[in-house]
């Protein structure tokens, strides 16, 4: 269960925990006095005492307030430095707090932002960088965040709860924060807006988490059926006979190893015209992602340890599925066409094998030098479908699709490669107000000509072997996009998945990219 938020403009009241909020050096971010008389100068004996807070960005201190005391407890949040205050750390604040009301087992908390409705003018907080109502959302959002847990396999804690009563009482997750500011509409106008995003994020952690034996091809195809559809997008699914129909032999070539045959599924979100009613449809923006749900590496077989990682591989798919559900849930007023190939690659006396030449779908032939460079051939199938059939008006792809991505840019950066400019901008704008943080990695011609083979096309491998291997891989994926089309390709092998926790998740599937892409497209082509 994740976090339930809401907002008011008094207080409620209703126990539980009480936090107030402090910029460093303990300055008050909303009017403590009445509320300390509330609490029988409890707030200023807390600051007095605590001598560890001094109001640092996601610092608290929870202590215990007296039985008649209107709340259980008394939390000190701290915001940082209020010139450092953005809706990025305020996510970070909002999850560090979530975090800190689940070590103490504390179920419902008020946050003081502003103050009851009389206060209204004053809570614009014009000259600060951030209104109470993003502040008092963004918060929020962390702390939604930072609540998701994936829990579909453990048998044991239903248990408990069914046997255990008593102990489950003590063992519960925060389940409600109320938001306490003038301005709570338009907090809430944010929030639930914002919180589509999120919503997007759940969903492809879900799918990163979820084991290969149950998330395969198929029934991905299925669950994204499930998902989406009842949200208004249509879903086409390619199958393995229709791959054949139209001549995917590269996301057919990386299948065929398996029993679990591959698929493409085309998600369509028709906002714009379903608005207009226009007569004719508007080109829409494409979202492409790589959906290998696990990589053996195939014949080219990967070393056993860490081998199980390799069910995140399908990162890229989830994260373009989770897009698709934001912006169906918000119901974005723009046309986007989702496309994700679904494969396993698996080593068998049926897989494709290093030498291998297939042609791809596009008629570009590929000489196969590496099965373990099998992602670039479901992407390229997938890129070339969704520029023949839908005309985009940009592209971006997104794949797990190096470990050299990992090499370079670790964890907190995702690597990502554009051949326009103005599209590269707008990524590093959304990645900056979502935290989902990119880095430009070159395009050139001079890795393009490494992926250039002697008997085919291309050749999967470049002739520099692993040097650049981010970069050879996405000069292999430009080979496919034709000229004149926006187009970006990111590089989420480092950012899908974490191993350990973080502000805003738990460690595992990470959701790396849903909500930069719904920003993204809010804020440029809606
Ligand atoms: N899925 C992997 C890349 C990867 C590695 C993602 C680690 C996340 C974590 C990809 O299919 C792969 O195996 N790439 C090879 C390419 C090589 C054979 C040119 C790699 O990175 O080693
Ligand atoms: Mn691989
Ligand atoms: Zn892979």
């Amino acid at each position: 269960m994740t976090v339930d938020i809401t907002f008011s403009n008094s207080e409620k009241k209703k126990s539980g925990a009480i936090i107030i909020c402090f910029y460093s050096g303990k300055k008050a971010l909303s009017r403590i006095k009445d509320i300390n008389i509330d609490l029988g100068g409890f707030v200023n004996l807390a600051l007095e005492k605590t001598a560890g807070f001094d109001g640092g960005a996601g610092q608290s201190e929870i202590s215990l307030l007296p039985a008649k005391a209107p709340y259980d407890y008394l939390v000190l949040l701290g915001l940082g430095d209020e010139k450092d205050l953005d809706i990025v750390e305020a996510e970070k604040i909002g999850g560090k707090l979530y975090s800190a009301l689940e070590g103490k087992k504390i179920t419902t908390a008020e946050l003081l932002i502003g103050d009851s409705g009389k206060d209204k003018d004053k809570d614009n907080n014009k000259d600060k960088t951030i209104s109470y109502a993003d502040l008092a959302a963004h918060i929020a959002i962390g702390a939604r965040l930072r609540s998701y847990s994936f829990e579909r396999y453990k048998t044991k804690r239903q248990e408990d709860e069914d046997q255990e009563q008593a102990q489950a009482q003590t063992s519960k997750k925060p389940e409600r924060i109320n938001l306490v500011l003038s301005d709570e509409k338009a907090a809430e106008k944010i929030f639930s807006y914002q919180d589509c995003g999120v919503r997007g994020v759940f969903l492809a952690r879900d799918f990163v988490n979820e084991p290969p034996n149950i998330l395969y091809p198929y029934s991905y195809a299925n669950r994204i059926l499930e998902e989406l559809k009842p949200l208004g997008i249509e879903i086409e699914i390619l199958d393995k006979k229709k791959l054949e129909h139209h001549g995917m032999g590269a996301l057919l070539a990386v299948g065929q190893g398996s029993n679990n045959p591959p698929c493409l599924v085309i998600m369509r979100w028709n906002g714009l015209d379903s608005h207009q009613n226009a007569k004719e449809k508007t080109p829409p923006l494409a979202l492409v992602g790589k959906g290998v749900t696990f990589d053996t590496g195939g014949i080219s077989l990967k070393p056993g340890a860490g081998m199980d990682e390799m069910k995140m591989d399908m990162g890229g798919s989830a994260a373009v599925v989770g897009a698709m559900k934001s912006l169906a849930l918000r119901k974005a007023k723009v046309n986007v066409v989702g496309v994700v190939g679904l494969v396993e690659n698996m080593p068998s006396d049926k897989a494709y094998r290093p030498a291998d030449i297939i042609k791809s779908y596009s008629g570009k032939t590929i000489e196969v030098l590496n099965t373990d460079a099998e992602g670039r051939l479901v992407l390229v199938d997938a890129l070339s479908y969704v520029q023949k059939n839908y005309k985009p008006r940009m592209i971006i792809d997104l794949a797990t699709l190096t470990g050299a991505m990992i090499v370079a840019l670790g964890h907190e950066y995702c690597g990502t490669f554009a051949n326009d400019d103005s599209l590269w901008a707008m990524m590093d704008k959304a990645g900056e107000k979502t935290g989902d943080k990119v880095w430009r990695m070159p395009l050139d011609k001079a890795f393009k000509k490494e992926v250039e083979s002697d008997i085919a096309d291309v050749q999967n491998i470049a002739k520099c072997g692993r040097d650049a291997g981010s970069c050879t891989a996405a000069a292999f994926l430009w080979h496919f996009i034709e000229k004149g089309t926006p187009w970006a390709h990111m590089d989420i092998a480092g950012t899908a998945w974490i191993k350990k926790d973080r502000d805003t998740g738990p460690k595992f599937g990470t959701g790396f990219g849903v909500r930069l892409l719904d920003r993204l497209i809010a804020d440029n082509y809606e």
